[in-house]
């Protein structure tokens, strides 16, 4: 049996799931001739209470990366996480994040990586419902035209509760209480969250270099009650919805609040899903929808990543 080291940053919502997850999958890696350590969790607070697997290693600092095979980053922030994978990743040694906006942000530094497929990321978009996967494999053989999607499980589950007249501030607080919102919540509300995964999308089928700061966005924050309850008196649902199309030969990201039918496939997903609709000349019309964001949800797509790299698939690499 090999033993694979993996260390873990972060150890909230995500974190915890993925240390749950890892032990409930055992038996998969030893039938793959694995035995999974973790060598270290780093936290802020190493004496908070965790629901966990016990004699799992919590600490605040971070010099147990060192010795570990892969590195799994659930911590959220830009500057301190890079920071942290930085020698990992220069040492040739693989990434597991579910961090949209380290990867919208930093793409100059990570590209290379991800080309050659050290950064695994299902985890990013659409949490546990594979989409990256698909737009970086079989779905290159086609030709994309556009995608459309609801990308933010906090704004998708704001506006579901104001649809039965909860308050905005109310509704935000039960979907923070859920661990479903970014710190601070406004990168999900003002649309950032769903602008980072548009981006992080983009790089698969649009332009391998697609920038966030392209992206034109406008978040919820406007949205009153009134206007979710006239949509629903016409038959419409308001989402915050990601588009992805071309426009005058140059490729247009916008994220905005949009009142659309409820027989749109955005809409008939379900009220707690988030979708996708891609649009490729040879692949037809597709549609993705699944659980968007929460813990397991997650989790499910990193230790899925685990389980491509102990097998030695590539991670995610966008377009060259
Ligand atoms: P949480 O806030 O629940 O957890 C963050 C964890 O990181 C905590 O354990 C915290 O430690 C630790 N941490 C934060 N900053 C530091 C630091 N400077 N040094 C050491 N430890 C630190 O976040 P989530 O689990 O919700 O999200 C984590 C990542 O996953 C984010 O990038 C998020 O965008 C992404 N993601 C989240 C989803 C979700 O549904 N929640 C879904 C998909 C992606 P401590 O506990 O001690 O405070
Ligand atoms: N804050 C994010 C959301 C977490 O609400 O969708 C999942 O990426």
């Amino acid at each position: 049996m090999r033993t694979v080291t993996v260390g873990l940053l972060g150890c909230g919502t995500v974190g915890q799931d993925v240390l749950n997850l890892i032990e409930r999958r055992s038996g998969i890696f030893a039938d793959l001739g694995v035995k999974i350590e973790v060598a270290g969790v780093l936290v802020r607070d190493a004496e908070k209470a965790r629901r966990i697997p016990a004699g799992i290693p919590l600490t605040t600092d971070p010099n147990f990366l060192q010795e570990c095979g892969v590195v799994i980053e659930a911590m959220g922030g830009i500057e301190r996480p890079l920071a942290l994978l930085r020698p990992s990743l220069r040492s040739g040694r693989a990434v597991i994040t579910a961090n949209k906006a380290l990867l919208a942000e930093c793409w100059e530094e990570l590209r290379d990586y991800a080309l050659d497929g050290k950064l695994y990321y299902e985890a990013s978009v659409m949490a546990g419902t594979p989409v990256i996967g698909p737009m970086s494999t079989v779905l290159r053989a086609s030709t994309f035209t556009r995608l459309q999607a609801v990308l933010n499980g906090t704004c998708l589950y704001i506006l579901t509760q104001m649809e039965g007249g909860k308050s905005y501030e109310a509704a935000l607080a039960e979907a923070q209480a859920l661990g479903y919102a970014e710190d601070p919540p406004t990168l999900d509300v003002g649309g950032f969250d769903t602008a980072h995964k548009l981006t992080v999308l983009a790089r698969f089928c649009a332009d391998g270099n697609f920038k966030y700061s392209s992206v034109e966005v406008q978040g919820i924050e406007g949205v009153t009650l009134a206007d979710v309850q006239a949509a629903r008196a016409r038959g419409e649902r308001i989402k915050l919805v990601a588009e992805l199309d071309r426009v005058n030969g140059e490729w247009r990201g916008r994220v905005s609040p949009q009142s659309l039918p409820d027989t749109h496939p955005l809409c008939n997903a379900g009220a707690s899903r988030n979708a996708m609709v891609y649009e490729g000349e040879e692949c037809g019309t597709l549609i993705f929808a699944g659980g968007g964001a929460g813990g397991m949800v997650t989790a499910s797509a990193m230790v899925g990543d685990l389980l491509d790299w102990v097998i030695g698939f590539p991670g995610h690499v966008p377009l060259h």
